[in-house]
């Protein structure tokens, strides 16, 4: 095929963001698709979607979905749950490099070694590592159900809590149960500087400080209230405040924006005024990303089916146990 046929194929990018909301919606109804997409992705890609949500809503939707293809805008371990989910579906991802730095640093090999020398623990692994580490586990959690998850565990069981250290150390004391932690770890909650969050609370002398539990134990120690995504906008939507530090990934103030625009949300920069404050990963999916992933119906979550099941033992045992 010569260059000049090949061009011939390729239809060409809309140029504006009605041009691609209007092909997106389209697609979406040829392929009777649903979007999903998390608090952290870009606004447009919230207005979009078919649903927003956290870990644990989102999950539940793509377990339940009537749609024959599920786009997922969000990262790879959650495309992957929602493929473990639903294993009949296509699920694309609109960019497969959006990982996440607690899956990665979680390799299979390496907790398996972690595991064996804990031979008498139970596992329970926070949603946020990949389909190996799930297989290894007896029950996943995320950031929303983790406490009561480990509360409902039996009391003369030690448990192994991975990959995330910072959440583990919270779980830990809100159970109050002892916790073995692999020692993984969240680069953005863990960017967030306090010296600017110390400053922002003297500038705001009325705000309450809400956290999500990934951040360091002395950013929690400042928070009024400390959940999931899910949990923070709730939280924001009941309190009769006025002004809140948010210290998650800022993607969630949009949709705490538009529920309530009388109220004030203060976003906290990274150590030395970076914006690492946001999920260089999540930030990955792109409206155009998403537009080009449905036309082309591809990149698509494909994974080996005997470790699919054995992923979903104990994803399905934490929906059981949450509802
Ligand atoms: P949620 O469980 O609140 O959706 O958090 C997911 C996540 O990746 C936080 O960094
Ligand atoms: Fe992973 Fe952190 Fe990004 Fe959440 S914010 S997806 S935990 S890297």
């Amino acid at each position: 095929m010569t260059a000049a046929s090949t061009a011939k194929t390729v239809s060409p990018v809309p140029l504006n963001k009605n041009e691609l909301s209007s092909e997106i919606n389209e697609l979406r109804k040829k392929h009777n698709a649903v979007i999903l997409a998390h608090y952290y992705q870009d606004p447009e890609i919230q207005d979009i979607a078919d649903f927003v949500g956290d870990s644990l809503e989102l999950s539940r939707k793509a377990s339940n979905t009537n749609a024959d293809v599920i786009v997922f805008c969000g990262v790879h371990f959650m495309a992957e749950t929602a493929k473990i989910l639903s294993p009949e579906k296509i699920v694309l991802l609109p960019d497969l490099d959006a990982g996440c730095t607690l899956a990665d640093d979680c390799p299979a090999e390496a907790f398996a070694n972690f595991r064996a020398n804990h031979p008498n623990h139970l596992v329970v692994s926070y949603i946020n590592c990949t389909a190996a580490v799930k297989a290894q586990s007896d029950l996943v959690c995320t950031s929303s159900n983790a406490v009561d998850l480990v509360n409902k565990l039996p009391k003369d069981r030690p448990i192994i809590f991975a990959p995330d250290k910072n959440l583990g150390r919270w779980v830990q004391r809100q159970s109050g149960r002892e916790l073995t932690f692999w020692p993984g770890s969240c680069l953005v909650h863990e960017a967030f500087s306090e010296e600017a969050l110390l400053k922002l609370k003297i500038k705001h002398p009325f705000a309450e400080v809400i956290a999500h539990p990934e951040c360091i134990e002395s950013l929690l120690d400042l928070a009024d209230f400390i959940g999931s995504t899910s949990k923070l906008l709730k939280y924001t939507e009941t309190s009769p405040v006025k002004e809140f530090i948010v210290l998650t990934e800022p993607g969630i103030i949009h949709q705490m924006q538009q529920r309530m625009p009388k109220k004030k949300f203060i976003d906290v920069p990274g150590i030395d005024g970076c914006s690492c404050n946001e999920c260089p990963y999540m930030r990955l999916n792109t409206l155009e990303k998403l537009w080009e992933c449905l036309k082309k119906m591809e990149p698509e979550i494909v994974m080996d089916d005997e470790l699919r099941k054995k992923a979903l033992v104990p994803m399905k045992r934490m929906l059981e146990m949450s509802k």
